[in-house]
């Protein structure tokens, strides 16, 4: 199974700020289908807190920080994205939990798939029943 993994982006910095890139199929290992970003995140505000069954995402702390937990059912991984400059590949079957977000941070999330309630699962007890019969 995939592991979730830190890619280092493409940051172009000048005297009048950055462009950050996101291209290519080592940091993107899917066709992207939806962008999203969460804003306005209020302090001590938790995100996320759900699985996906089949969804692959790349999350960018395109402002700010955040700090995210992944847990496979059996092990949990403490990721902190500080800036644009890295991003965290995160594939199917990891219960997220998304904490600790500066004030101001935006994080963009490019996905795999369009909107799919039905791809999530949002009970923990539900997660590590799928998840241990994988
Ligand atoms: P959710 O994915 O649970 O957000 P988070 O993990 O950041 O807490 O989504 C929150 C709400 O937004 C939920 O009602 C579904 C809706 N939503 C969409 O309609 N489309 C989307 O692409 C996303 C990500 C969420």
């Amino acid at each position: 199974m995939p592991k979730p993994h830190l890619v280092d982006l493409q940051i172009l910095r000048d005297t009048a700020g950055f462009i950050g890139v996101v291209e290519g199929q080592e940091l993107l290992p899917f066709d992207v289908k939806r962008f999203y970003f969460i804003g306005d995140v209020l302090p001590g505000a938790v995100r996320g807190s759900h699985a996906h069954k089949t969804l692959d995402q790349l999350i960018i702390a395109v402002s700010g920080s955040v700090t995210i937990e992944l847990d496979d059912g059996r092990e949990v991984e403490e990721f902190t994205l500080a800036g644009p400059s890295s991003g965290l590949v995160v594939p199917p079957g990891y219960w997220r939990t998304l904490r600790d977000f500066a004030a101001h941070t935006v994080v963009g999330v490019l996905a795999s798939a369009t909107y799919d309630e039905t791809d999530y699962i949002r009970d923990y007890d539900d997660f590590l029943e799928w998840a241990h019969g994988r």
